[in-house]
């Protein structure tokens, strides 16, 4: 008698397994795009490679003159850059920096320059050969916040 109420209950515990798996079938969970770039370790390394792009282009560096003079200075704003690409990706951070507009409000910062700041992080996510689709994701959700930067 026992044995039989234990396959009895075996058999509901296996029918009730087998319908959540049905349910879940066609549920494709796509990671997001901070995993699909590999994390915070990529994101930091491509970070850094991009501020050592910037520090050498010349149609830019000299808006970064002061930052880069100040160890302070510069560890935030890479730790805000970090940050703002995590959290905008769907990664575990929190940007605790200013928004586009207060940051840049007053530099007059020019299409030209916008679009330089830009190919130093793109040739900085070709260094780590991030691939196309997450490079393009990415730049998809920087590139809209010119308007917040450029002539401001
Ligand atoms: C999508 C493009 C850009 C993003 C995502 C971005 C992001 C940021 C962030 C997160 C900060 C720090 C804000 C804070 O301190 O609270 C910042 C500051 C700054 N940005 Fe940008 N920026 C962009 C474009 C540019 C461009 C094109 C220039 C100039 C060529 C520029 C020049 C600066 C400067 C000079 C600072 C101040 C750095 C400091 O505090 O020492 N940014 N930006």
């Amino acid at each position: 008698m026992k044995t039989k109420i234990f396959f009895t209950v075996l058999t509901f515990v296996a029918m009730a397994l087998t319908s959540c798996n049905d349910d879940n079938k066609d549920e494709k969970i796509e990671p997001t795009l901070y995993t699909r770039l590999g994390g915070i370790e990529t994101i930091s390394k491509v970070t850094d490679k991009f501020l050592t792009n910037v520090a050498a282009d010349d149609l830019i560096n000299s808006r970064f003159e002061a930052t880069v003079g100040n160890h302070y200075r510069l560890q935030l704003l890479r730790n805000n850059l970090i940050d703002q690409i995590c959290a905008g990706t769907g990664g575990p951070c929190q940007y605790k920096g200013e928004t586009m507009l207060d940051a840049h409000a007053g530099m007059k910062i020019t299409a030209a320059e916008f679009g330089a700041f830009t190919a130093d992080l793109t040739a900085a996510l070709d260094y780590y050969e991030v691939a196309e689709r997450e490079k393009n994701d990415l730049l998809a959700i920087l590139t809209p916040m010119e308007s917040d930067i450029v002539d401001k």
